[in-house]
């Protein structure tokens, strides 16, 4: 039998003082029994017991730092101390209803279905997902009597972040997960994947992450970054082997799933420190189960600042335009044609950045079910055009599959045109969009855009 970690301590205490002079720390410390969830894919849930509030109060406000900076040999202690704690986590019958296996569960059954239970196309998306990652969190910290510990997070959107941490790579450590497909063709991520710029454009919490309805909109949050990083993990042909998280359904099996949504957490903390206010939920609430195995239920309302819930991030990121000096237009749309007022054609020419807020893109169900993600073109691409080098790319707008459901969704885009669009925009735009292949190259006919509005923001 190898030695496991607890053997290994156990091992060590007995051994005494003379021992500790030798302690070394091999990775395969945690190799048997940190994996007792690894082969259960459940999506299943107890019959719900009738629920109580939880009011989060945290007394203490640690920090939530990246994985670059708990890489760092001064926070080596601190990591280790992270991983223990995914492997107490991991170490849980599947059936417990705290088990990792179960916290792959609460999120499998909540975007299995199309319906208005599903956390990814509503106000749920930022709020659920916060609260996911605060009551794993939470029992880490209490599982493992530390306080101060707290989830790590994954800067994709700094341009020395883009390939899976360091962290999350060793074989025989927590972090690590098997099935985990590092796509060759989308990692290291690119700029187009990753931009955070045009999110934290937005005005509007309902533009940013939705409203109490399904899809009306669809948050921008859910398919940008948040889904081109899922995305990174799928195969380049698109099918077959994948690594779980490009499969929305079961993607927190892996670890870096919560360093992934940490980020997300972070651009949304983001936002509301440039300024933009979150609504008022109203009696909206979500359900977790807490350390005790008790249903609770939380108020959207309770979730609004991060600091209740006990943490903050070691940085976060700043808009690139002062979002008080940001103009907006609205376009015209006649058919599938956008067209701009001159004021708007005028302010694009000038030295701003440039970003657009696609509302609704109502008939990406013409392409295939496969498709992961689409090119928005200011001109009709040729079937195999490669986006990343023609002039007419504006961005792209991305779901995650989901073994779950249909995927018939509106999909909202915020991507960033500066520069683009400037000598097109007198005659008027004319939007087209085309699935991509992950090395970006279109793989259908485009077809004219049609969307629900699309904003210029200047
Ligand atoms: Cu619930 Cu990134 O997914």
């Amino acid at each position: 039998m190898a030695t496991t970690r607890r053997t290994f301590i156990r091992h060590v205490a007995a051994l005494g003082p003379v021992a500790m002079t030798f302690w070394i720390e091999p990775n395969s410390l945690w190799a048997v029994e940190c994996n007792k969830s690894d082969e259960t894919k459940d999506c299943t849930l107890p019959d719900p017991p009738v629920a109580t509030r939880f009011i989060p109060h945290e007394p203490k406000i640690r920090v939530r730092y990246s994985a670059a900076e708990m890489a760092q040999p001064s926070r080596a202690k601190q990591l280790q101390a992270f991983r223990d704690a995914i492997c107490l986590v991991r170490d849980l019958p599947p059936d417990d209803v705290i088990s990792w296996t179960k916290y792959v569960a609460q999120h499998c059954t909540l975007c299995a279905t199309s319906n208005t239970s599903n956390v990814h196309y509503n106000w749920q998306f930022p709020t659920w997902h916060r609260c996911f990652l605060y009551f794993l969190e939470r029992q880490m910290r209490i599982m493992s009597k530390n306080d101060d510990l707290r989830l790590i997070y994954w800067d994709w959107e700094n341009k020395n972040s883009r390939v899976l941490p360091d962290i999350y790579a060793p074989k025989n450590q927590p972090l690590y997960w098997d099935n985990r497909y590092l796509g060759p063709k989308t990692f290291p991520l690119s700029d187009d994947d990753v931009n955070v710029q045009p999110l934290l454009s937005l005005r509007s919490f309902e533009a940013f992450g939705g409203t109490q309805f399904q899809r009306t909109p669809t948050p921008a949050l859910y398919s940008g970054p948040h889904a081109n990083v899922h995305n990174a993990f799928a195969d380049p042909d698109e099918s077959g082997t994948q690594g779980d998280m490009a499969n929305l359904q079961f993607s927190p099996r892996d670890p870096v799933f919560y360093a992934h949504h940490g980020n997300i957490d972070r651009l949304w903390a983001s936002w509301n420190a440039a300024g933009r206010q979150n609504p008022d939920f109203g009696d909206a609430k979500v359900y977790f189960y807490d350390e005790n195995r008790k249903l609770r239920f939380v108020m959207l309302n309770d979730v609004r600042d991060p600091r209740k819930l006990g943490y903050r991030y070691s940085s976060l990121i700043k808009p690139a335009v002062t979002p008080s000096k940001q103009q907006r237009f609205t376009a015209a749309m006649k058919a599938n044609r956008a067209t701009l007022s001159a004021a708007a054609v005028e302010r694009l020419s000038a030295p701003t950045r440039d970003f657009l807020h696609i509302r609704d893109i109502k008939n990406l169900e013409q392409f295939p079910e496969s498709s992961r993600r689409f090119g928005i073109f200011s001109a009709k691409p040729v079937v195999g055009t490669d986006a990343k080098t023609s002039p007419d790319f504006l961005g792209m707008v991305s779901r995650v599959l989901s073994g779950g459901h249909a995927h018939t969704e509106e999909l909202s885009a915020a991507i960033e045109v500066t520069g683009k669009l400037t000598a097109k925009v007198t005659k008027g735009v004319d939007l087209f969009v085309a699935p991509l292949s992950s090395d970006r190259k279109t793989t259908a006919e485009a077809i004219p855009l049609v969307s629900e509005t699309i904003t210029v923001i200047s």
